[in-house]
């Protein structure tokens, strides 16, 4: 396995590794804000931080050797991939000495390389986010805010230099004040770049400041307008009810039932509809990313559950989602017939006019309507759901395309077929 590839898989799990990859992504971050706090005041001022950042680039150093020995134990492989990678930027992090062209000053701003450490794991977070409708993706554009707020604070304190009169906390207050109108473009002009360096430095914070506010306004208008698309259907599905039930007249009960076939489609997350996602796809993964869509639907069935691969992939691209309510008919004795059906959720009863009572009830993981298919006769029975019931249908051309290359699971379909008429002449 490439450690250093699956950021996600390490963070998610509670492991000691783990405990210590989130100590030292804490440890990056606090560093990010102590580090220019020490280069802006005098240092006597924060002489207490600097074995803060001791201790830490000594945690960075730790970190190089323990990632140097896993990446070893995983192999050739996963050493190259490290020292090709990240071998770099942990090495410099945790080199306990900064240097100016003059003089060692001590811990400095290569410790903030390690930063890059955390966008790795947001990367890595986000990514199990995709499937949550998660905060996360603000949090961590608020931190970088944050993050990058303090820095120009503190440029600008080192600039303007430390105000002995005002102590520690007024100092940074001040510069944080003109950080945040300067970015804001709110500029009251109280506090004004007095030489041709500190005005460089505002012009550069203005431009920042302008990038950043067009990038965040496009990044909340994209957080808001990304909905879950289950979600957004059914409000606009009860919106249209409600419209409809207002001009149209209909009955309370039949609004109800309408109602309730909206929240079922809602509950089961059937309202959404894969398809244009998925055609967007080239064929392989197409066929990949639909088995795990329909998965959970396969997987009931008891056909495919020791079906080819193959199959079970040919078979989720092309299955059709139907949602049935109570007393609904799939379809009628006589039709004619041109799909079969798996069922994934509820239950139907068979029905024949030849018999008063139902035939057979069928339960998720069968399927029905094999027979047309293989006789071309007219269907054999009426199927209606009892409960709300949920299908997947597929077309005779799609059975018959797909089904050609695999004769043993034909022979099983065809097997059941023929049991289900032969009880059915029986009865008669
Ligand atoms: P088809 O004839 O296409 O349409 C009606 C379906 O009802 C039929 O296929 C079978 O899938 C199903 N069916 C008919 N008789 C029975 C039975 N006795 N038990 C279970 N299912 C049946």
């Amino acid at each position: 396995m490439n450690h250093e590839a699956s950021p996600t898989s390490r963070y998610a799990s509670g492991t000691r590794s783990s405990r210590w990859s989130r100590a030292i992504l804490l440890s990056a971050a606090l560093y990010a804000f102590v580090m220019p706090l020490v280069r802006a005041f005098p240092s006597d001022v924060v002489s207490s931080l600097r074995p803060v950042l001791w201790g830490i680039t000594a945690l960075f150093a730790v970190d190089l050797v323990a990632r140097l020995r896993r990446a070893r134990v995983g192999g050739r492989g996963v050493l190259r991939a490290y020292l090709k990678r990240w071998f770099v930027v942990d090495a410099l992090a945790a080199l306990p000495l900064s240097f100016t062209p003059w003089v060692v000053v001590g811990p400095g701003v290569l410790g903030l390389l390690k930063l890059a450490r955390v966008g790795q794991a947001m990367r890595g977070w986000q990514l199990n986010a995709l499937r949550y409708s998660s905060p996360l993706p603000l949090l961590f554009a608020v931190f970088w805010l944050v993050v990058a707020v303090h820095w120009i604070c503190s440029g600008w304190m080192m600039l303007r230099g430390f105000n002995v009169e005002l102590g520690v906390v007024a100092n940074y207050i001040d510069s944080l004040y003109w950080t945040v109108t300067t970015l804001t473009a709110v500029g009251y002009g109280d506090i004004t770049p007095a030489d041709s360096v500190q005005k460089l430095y505002a012009v550069g914070t203005m431009v920042v400041g302008l990038a950043f506010l067009g990038y965040m306004i496009g990044f909340m208008a994209s957080m808001l307008s990304r909905r879950d698309p289950s979600r957004a259907l059914f409000q606009e599905n009860i919106e249209q009810l409600s419209v409809a039930a207002q001009y149209g007249g209909i009955p309370q009960d039949l609004q109800r039932r309408v109602y309730d076939y909206y929240a079922y489609l809602w509950r089961q997350r059937l309202g959404y509809n894969e398809s244009d996602f998925l055609s967007s796809l080239p064929q392989g993964l197409k066929e990949e990313v639909s088995r795990h869509l329909k998965g959970h639907v396969l997987e009931r069935i008891d056909l495919f559950r020791e079906a080819d691969p193959d199959l079970v992939g040919q078979v989720a691209l092309r299955l059709q989602p139907e949602v049935l309510t109570p007393g609904d008919y799939v379809f009628r004795e006589g039709d004619d017939g041109a799909s079969m059906y798996f069922i994934a959720g509820g239950e139907f009863e068979v029905l024949q006019q030849a018999h008063g009572q139902p035939v057979a009830k069928l339960g998720v993981g069968d399927f029905f309507g094999e027979i047309a298919l293989f006789s071309n006769q007219p269907r054999s029975a009426s199927v209606r759901a009892r409960t709300y019931c949920d299908v997947y249908s597929l077309s005779k051309n799609d059975f018959e395309r797909i089904f050609r290359r695999f004769p043993e699971t034909v022979a099983e379909i065809e097997h059941k077929a023929r049991s289900r008429q032969q009880r059915d002449e029986a009865a008669r």
